[in-house]
């Protein structure tokens, strides 16, 4: 049995994608634990779960995230001391630092609310990408999830799952539809990681497309 990983989760939004690995380790789908939750909003739906879970809780303020020399060493020392073996960012919409990208070299994932590389990139987030998707005609859409590297949303692919588009779609139904796919996709990414069935060290990991 391979040990469980550290998962330290990012995140400052809703957190339903948080609530989702949460669950799928609860239920023993993910060999893995929560070890703490970064985030920059203290106001959030991650923050308010995390509480009520009793995960430890990181805040990242405006001054730190500003200073980037203060931001890389805040990760660094945190990361050191949880024992982080995986980065995930499930909603957090800041950078991550250079030093840190080289440290936790494909051991950080992200997910994007489209089928990259169409619709990344900076300026595509929340319903700014479900927007764009509907008013450029797509047929379809989805998820994806990537290793992280300093570009945005530019990262080697791992696995992506599509979303039909209907005729009468607004960018909110299809926001619903994405985020529903999310949330089975990226626990099966991070549960693959997590048996060292998806190398962390392979330069072009293979990309998966999983189908309903
Ligand atoms: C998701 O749509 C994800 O693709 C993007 O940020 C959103 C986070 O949603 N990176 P939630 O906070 O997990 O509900």
């Amino acid at each position: 049995m391979i040990n469980k990983k550290n998962i330290t989760i990012m995140a400052s939004g809703n957190g339903s994608n948080f609530i989702s690995i949460y669950n799928a380790i609860k239920n023993g789908i993910i060999n893995g634990r929560i070890n703490l939750l970064i985030s920059n909003k203290k106001r959030s739906g991650a923050v308010k779960f995390a509480e009520e879970k009793n995960i430890y809780t990181k805040f990242l303020s405006k001054k730190i995230i500003d200073s980037r020399k203060d931001y890389a060493n805040f990760l660094e020392i945190n990361l050191k001391q949880f024992e982080t073996d995986l980065i995930i960012l499930a909603g957090y919409l800041k950078m991550i630092p250079k030093e840190i990208i080289i440290m936790y070299k494909n051991r950080i994932l992200n997910i994007h609310p489209s089928l990259l590389p169409k619709f990344g990139g900076k300026g595509f987030y929340g319903m700014k990408v479900h927007e764009k998707v509907i008013s450029s005609n797509e047929k379809v859409s989805g998820a994806t999830v990537h290793f992280v590297d300093e570009i945005y949303d530019n990262g080697p692919i791992i696995a992506q799952q599509k979303v039909n588009i209907s005729p009468n779609e607004t960018p909110l139904t299809l926001s619903k539809k994405v985020l529903d796919v999310e949330h089975k996709l990226f626990p099966h990414v991070i549960k693959k990681i997590c048996e060292d069935e998806i190398n962390f060290n392979k330069i072009k990991p293979k990309i998966e497309e999983i189908r309903k």
